[in-house]
């Protein structure tokens, strides 16, 4: 028998499109996921699990083994800081920019900049990289707002089809980084459960590579 492996997932965007890459694998959860208020989930396989949390927290649960695997956005994972967990699979989903924005008729002013972000980490090495001194103003969401209110000169934050910038009156402004979901490890499992873990990473990677 094998071991039994727990993948943490997060709503939205990520997990529409991480269902078809485990269904392909083989994997398919025995309740809705969309519209069930469950956090666990069994699947098909007597071995797999699912939990259901804010993506924010997927590396967390992946770092301290309450899930062996786990989904998470190329942005919360550098946010995180990927301690105690591996990168192994970029699934080449939810594909976006993270890119700095500001107000469409405002030049960005001189001196030192506001900027308000969900991402201070990421947006702090960039602007030290950068060699700009910044003040950071952390928010959980609704970034575009900052800049209409008067919070920040500029926000950092990840950009689609660019349609909430410009419904709010912004244009993106300096790419930072590409960002994709990534299929991430926990370093403990891969060494316990060495075998079921390699068996799903390698059946994610085939899913990925016909998709
Ligand atoms: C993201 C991001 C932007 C939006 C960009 O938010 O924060 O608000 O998508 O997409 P667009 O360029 O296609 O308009 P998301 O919907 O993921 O929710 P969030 O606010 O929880 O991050």
């Amino acid at each position: 028998m094998s071991a039994s492996l727990t993948i943490a997932l997060a709503k939205g965007r990520i997990l529409d499109e991480t269902l078809p890459l485990l269904a392909r694998a083989g994997i398919e959860p025995n309740d809705d996921l969309n519209t069930s208020r469950k956090l666990v989930f069994s699947t098909n396989q007597p071995d797999i699990k699912l939990v259901l949390i804010r993506s924010a927290d997927v590396p967390t649960y992946v770092q301290y083994g309450a899930a062996d695997i786990g989904v998470a956005g190329k942005d919360v994972l550098l946010e995180h800081g990927g301690e105690g967990l591996y990168e192994r699979v970029d699934l080449k989903i939810a594909p976006c920019r993270l890119m700095t924005a500001g107000l469409a008729d405002r030049p960005v002013p001189r001196g030192r900049l506001r900027v308000a972000t969900k991402y201070p980490e990421i947006t702090r090495r960039y602007f030290l990289q950068k060699g700009q001194q910044v003040e950071l103003i952390k928010l959980y969401g609704s970034m575009e707002l900052a800049p209409i209110v008067g919070l920040a000169d500029l926000i950092v934050d990840l950009v689609d089809t660019g349609n909430t910038l410009k419904a709010n009156g912004l244009i993106p402004l300096d790419h930072i980084m590409d960002i994709s979901s990534r299929l991430i490890v926990n370093r403990a499992s891969l060494k316990m459960k060495n075998q079921a873990v390699k068996d799903l990473v390698q059946k994610i990677e085939q899913a990925v590579a016909v998709r």
